[in-house]
């Protein structure tokens, strides 16, 4: 079945302050930042209508604006309430919450400066981000290496930055793969294209270090879960080769949660208990069972 196109469907989306019909939230085509890839998102999970870890992405979307050298009109708390509002204007209790932000149409050219900022945010059903992921999903492993802090600014989530991450998971795709792992430019194992990796090894769990890389709510929920349930955790640079001397493997992200991985370009793993292990403990975390992520207010 395919599923209706994104930009005609009913409802309604929060767009510079006001909520717009779903159909009318249009951007002129000379905006800079379809031009330049300079918008910033988030993407942000409701479980049973609470926006998990919400601050945090909000706090992580206006950094990434920053990073790329242009302030949100909003605070983290003004984009929360936006997202609240949007997640209860669709009805939704679980959904998918996409904030975004990007510089208008005032200049066109490189330069930046005297571009209006805007902010929307839209809400949908998304479910599993991978079909059937308790089997354990298939990676290859892409031409496309994750870019040096000094080619990228890489602890923003840019909408350039996303530019390899869909050549690489559309060829992973055609290949008849899930997703595709990435090597950094210093070719150490990274994350893949929308999800950061953990290897397993009794009850050890390995992850590469985020010198360069996304810092991922989920990535940061996993380690703090994991050490509260007695595994220890090693972030540290891991090299392609260590890959195949580890038990068990999974990804996670806010759109992939935790899923397991049962094959890296021929090397085989076993999802097993402490991919079942994790993916309850993050189960239990988004709705709300344990206190550990609750706002504290
Ligand atoms: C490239 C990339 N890596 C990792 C992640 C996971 O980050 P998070 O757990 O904050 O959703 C994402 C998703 O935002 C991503 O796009």
């Amino acid at each position: 079945m395919i599923e209706k196109a994104y930009h005609d469907r009913d409802g309604h989306i929060w767009m510079d302050g006001d909520f717009i019909e779903w159909r009318d939230t249009k951007v002129h085509l000379l905006t800079h930042s379809l031009h330049y890839g300079s918008a910033v998102f988030e993407g942000d999970r409701a479980y049973n209508g609470e926006i998990f870890r919400l601050n945090d992405h909000s706090k992580r979307l206006v950094n990434s604006a920053k990073i790329l050298g242009y302030e949100i009109p909003y605070t983290a708390e003004q984009i929360d309430e936006a997202c609240r509002k949007t997640l209860a204007n669709s009805g939704l209790k679980d959904a998918y919450v996409r904030p975004v932000a990007w510089r208008g149409s005032e200049m066109m050219g490189v330069a930046s400066k005297n571009n209006q900022i805007h902010l929307a945010v839209a809400c949908w059903h998304w479910g599993s981000y991978f079909a059937d992921k308790m089997k354990g999903i298939r990676l290859c492993i892409s031409e496309w290496k994750r870019p040096a802090p000094d080619t990228s600014p890489c602890k923003s989530k840019a909408a350039g930055l996303y530019m390899i991450c869909t050549l690489a998971k559309d060829k992973a795709a055609a290949t008849g793969w899930d997703d595709a792992l990435m090597f950094d430019y210093r070719g150490r194992v990274a994350e893949c294209t929308g999800a950061h990796i953990f290897f397993v090894r009794g009850d050890e769990l390995h992850t590469p270090t985020n010198d360069i890389l996304l810092d991922g709510i989920t990535h940061d929920s996993l380690i703090k879960l994991a050490e509260a349930n007695g595994f220890k955790v090693f972030k540290r640079d891991i090299l392609p080769s260590e890959m195949a001397h580890f038990d068990e493997c999974f990804v996670v992200g806010t759109a992939a949660e935790v899923t397991p991985v049962r094959e890296i370009d021929g090397i085989h793993y076993k999802p097993g208990k402490v991919c079942e292990a994790m993916v309850g403990h993050y189960d239990d975390a988004v709705n709300g069972r344990i206190d550990m992520f609750k706002p504290s207010s």
